[in-house]
C-alpha cells in the first residue's frame, strides 16, 4: 500500500497533458476478442486496469505485445471461454468480455462482478440484452454463463442508459443474424469510440451518440489500428484542479465538446475557460462562486467528476447542492473532505456543501478512484501537508499523476505506507 504526501500550492501555471481514456480502452481491448485478425490500439494509458485486462485476454487466448503506448493484440483462437475470478474480482469492467466472447464462440462464462464502493452495480440490463438476442443465461457458483447456438437480432429497450450494458449488447449484436435495435442506449463518447473501432473491423453500426443504436450482424471481422480517445474524466479533473487556484493552465489533448456541462459549471463559478485547438486553457483567480449540480448520463454532468467538483465547492463562496442520480453510494469522499474541515451534509441523494472553507491538511483515504482524485485536489488547497492513503484506487485511472502534477510545480511524493 502506498500513500501520496501532498504539499499545498498557491499558484498553478504551465501545461498538463491528458492521456488515453481508461473507460474507452478497456472495452476496445475486449472488442478485439471478436476477430481472429491482429489489431493495434494506440494511446493506451499504462494503468493497473489495463494490465488486468491484458491478463484476462491472455488467458482467453490473446497474444499481447506492448510497445510504448501501443498494444498489439491478436486472438487467433479462443483457448478459454472463461474470465478468471482472480482478475474479474479486481476490476468490474472485465465483464466487457462477455458480449464479444458470446458473439465469437456462443459461450461466455464470467464471474459475477459484484458491487463496489460506489454502489451495488447490478448487471440485469446486460443479461436482458443477451437473452433478447437468444442466449440462455444461467447463474451459479458465482458465475454468469451465457450460451447460444445462434444469436438473432432483436429490439432491446434499456430501462436506464447503462454504459456497460450498451457496450456489451452492441458487441454481442455485431455477429447476430439480422438487425438489433438498442433503445434508450447510453450516449457516452466511450460508446462512440468503441463503435468506431467495431466499424473499422467490419461491424455495421449506426445511431451511436443518439439513444437508438442499430447493429446489423456480420459474420466476419478484419484487423485494424485505432487511437484511443482522450480521457474526458482526467481532462475534467485537471480543469477543476486548475480552477481551484490562482492559475493559468493549459490542459492539453482535450475534446472540449465532451466536457460541456463541466466547462459551463466552471464558468458559472467565475472561471475563464477557453478552447485553443485541441487544448483548453483555464484562467482563474481562485475566488469561486457556489453552483448546484445534478449528475446525469451523458451529455449531462458526469458522475465521475462529481467528487472532484465537490472539492472545488468546499472553497467556493456560498452554499452548493450536488445531487447524485447515477450511483446510489457515491458520496464516500464526503467524510474524508469533512476530516479536512469541509462542511458537507448528505441528505438522501444530495450533498449540501457550505463553502468558503480553508481546508486543513490531514490524513485521509482515497475511498474509490474519483474520490481519490477529489482528495488530491483538496490537498492542493489545504493549509498544510496532506497524506492520502489507499492510492491504489487512484492508480487505476490516472496515468502518471505525480509526474504530471510535478510539471505544474506541485510537490507530491509517493511513499510506501
Ligand atoms: N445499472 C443497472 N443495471 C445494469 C447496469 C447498470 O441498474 O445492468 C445501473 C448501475 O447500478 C448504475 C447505473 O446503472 O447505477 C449506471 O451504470 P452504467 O452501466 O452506466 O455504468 P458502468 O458501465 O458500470 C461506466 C464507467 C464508470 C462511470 C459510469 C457512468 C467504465 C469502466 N466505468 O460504468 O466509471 O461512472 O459508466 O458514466 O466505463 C470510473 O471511471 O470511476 C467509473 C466508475
Amino acid at each position: 500500500m502506498s500513500k501520496f504526501v501532498v504539499q499545498p500550492i498557491d499558484r498553478l501555471e504551465g501545461e498538463i497533458s491528458v492521456s488515453g481514456a481508461k473507460n474507452a480502452v478497456l472495452p476496445l481491448m475486449a472488442a478485439v476478442l471478436l476477430t481472429d485478425k491482429p489489431c493495434v490500439i494506440h494511446n493506451v494509458p499504462n494503468l493497473k486496469d489495463v494490465n488486468v485486462m491484458i491478463e484476462i485476454l491472455k488467458v482467453i487466448g490473446a497474444k499481447v505485445e506492448i510497445k510504448g503506448n501501443s498494444l498489439s493484440i491478436h486472438v487467433p483462437e479462443i483457448m478459454s471461454n472463461e474470465a478468471p475470478y482472480q482478475y474479474v474480482s479486481q476490476m468490474r469492467s472485465s465483464f466487457d468480455v462477455m458480449g464479444p466472447l458470446l458473439a465469437r464462440t456462443g459461450v461466455a462464462r464470467v464471474p459475477m462482478p459484484g458491487g463496489c464502493a460506489i454502489g451495488e452495480r447490478p448487471i440485469d440490463l446486460h443479461i436482458k440484452g443477451f437473452k433478447a438476442l437468444g442466449a440462455e443465461v444461467e447463474f451459479g457458483h458465482g458465475f454468469v454463463e451465457a450460451r447460444a447456438k445462434k444469436l438473432v437480432g432483436a429490439n432491446i429497450y434499456l430501462d436506464f442508459p447503462s454504459v456497460g450494458a450498451t457496450k456489451n449488447i452492441m458487441m454481442a449484436a455485431t455477429m447476430a443474424e439480422g438487425v438489433t435495435i438498442i433503445e434508450n442506449a447510453a450516449r457516452e463518447p466511450e460508446i462512440t469510440d468503441l463503435a468506431n473501432f467495431l466499424r473499422k473491423i467490419g461491424a455495421k453500426i449506426t445511431g451511436v451518440g443518439t439513444d437508438t443504436i442499430k447493429v446489423t450482424g456480420v459474420s466476419e471481422f478484419s484487423g485494424t489500428e485505432h487511437i484511443t480517445m482522450s480521457d474526458r474524466i482526467e481532462a475534467g479533473t485537471f480543469l477543476i484542479m486548475s480552477a481551484m487556484h490562482n492559475s493559468n493552465v493549459l490542459v492539453k489533448n482535450v475534446v472540449e465538446s465532451h466536457l460541456k456541462p463541466v466547462i459551463a459549471k466552471l464558468r458559472e463559478c467565475g472561471v475563464q475557460v477557453e478552447t485553443e485547438g485541441d487544448d483548453v486553457r483555464v484562467i482563474s483567480s481562485g475566488k469561486l462562486k457556489a453552483v448546484d449540480i445534478t449528475t446525469l448520463p451523458y451529455p449531462g454532468f458526469p458522475t465521475d467528476l462529481q467528487a472532484p467538483f465537490m472539492s472545488l465547492l468546499t472553497i467556493a463562496e456560498g452554499q452548493s447542492v450536488i445531487m447524485e442520480t447515477v450511483f446510489e453510494n457515491r458520496f464516500t469522499h464526503v467524510p474524508e473532505l469533512n476530516r479536512m474541515g469541509a462542511n458537507i451534509k448528505i441528505e438522501g441523494h444530495s450533498a449540501v456543501i457550505k463553502g468558503s472553507t480553508k481546508l486543513q491538511g490531514a490524513d485521509v483515504r482515497a475511498t474509490d478512484l474519483r474520490a481519490g482524485a477529489a482528495m488530491v485536489l483538496a490537498a492542493l488547497v489545504a493549509d498544510c501537508e496532506t497524506s492520502i492513503h489507499d492510492i491504489y484506487h487512484i492508480d487505476r485511472g490516472y496515468y502518471n499523476l505525480e509526474e504530471k502534477l510535478k510539471g505544474l510545480g506541485v510537490e507530491i511524493k509517493r511513499i510506501q505506507d
